[in-house]
């Protein structure tokens, strides 16, 4: 028996990863299976939350009773969950959003040009929307998780990232080799604003997902529904 302690909570989820454009069929992107957003999604929804799952570019099959907004760019992406966010009682942020995006998109195929050596690619700054939404809650009170991938020192790098971005919860993994990105489990640390340290050993990302629920039900400002 699944506890409906998110009952009456409405979730929004990120989750995949982001293609940034070079022209109409080319564009930067990263390995992001969407998995571990997937799973958040669904473990939410049996506990009874409402949930919006913003998902960039994952062919994994939409959940039932989940609403999904489909989206390609950090930029939709950033649009798709600050709408959404606006009545959020959590947010959290499971997409690999890509840090930098092509600085031109060339509405046409991009040509070999012959012989010639390429152009470089100039790159621009795309938003950190979790940064964003932790420092500028768009609902009072709202919950806001952070994922970090780190390949070294990972407990001191995600102490100082959590600073850094202002969420209340950041869940590092340590990646590296076939760790992590498209497997069926994961390893983390759920590190708290409030000092807080979690481990989830090695498991289904379910199990990871729902200790990422336990901590942030705890952290909810009022008393829920369930
Ligand atoms: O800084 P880094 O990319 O390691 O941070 C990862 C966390 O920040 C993830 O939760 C990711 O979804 C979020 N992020 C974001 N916007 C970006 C880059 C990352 O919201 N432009």
């Amino acid at each position: 028996e699944v506890p409906a302690d998110l009952a009456g909570r409405h979730v929004v989820i990120s989750a995949g990863g982001t293609r940034e454009p070079l022209d109409p069929v080319r564009f930067l992107g990263n390995r992001s299976s969407g998995k571990q957003g997937y799973a958040l999604a669904r473990t939410a929804a049996a506990r009874g939350a409402r949930v919006t799952l913003v998902a960039a570019n994952s062919a994994l099959a939409a959940p039932g009773g989940v609403d999904v907004v489909p989206v390609e760019t950090a930029v939709q992406l950033r649009e798709a969950v600050l709408k959404a966010a606006s009545d959020a009682d959590a947010v959290v942020m499971a997409a690999a959003v890509a840090d930098f995006r092509p600085a031109v998109y060339a509405p046409g195929k991009i040509k070999k040009h012959g012989t010639a050596d390429p152009e470089p690619v100039a790159l621009v700054r795309n938003p950190d929307i979790l940064a964003e939404l932790a420092t500028d809650r768009p609902r009072a009170g709202q919950i806001v998780v952070g994922f970090a991938a780190e390949t070294d020192d990972v407990l001191a790098n995600g102490r100082a990232k959590l600073a850094r971005k202002r969420c209340d919860l950041l869940v590092v993994n340590e990646v590296g080799t076939d760790k992590t990105f498209g497997a069926e489990e994961n390893e983390a640390v759920v590190l708290g604003a409030d000092g807080s340290e979690t481990s989830v050993p090695y498991g289904p990302k379910e199990a990871l997902s729902d200790t990422v629920w336990d901590l942030v039900a705890l952290r909810f400002p009022d008393p829920g529904a369930g």
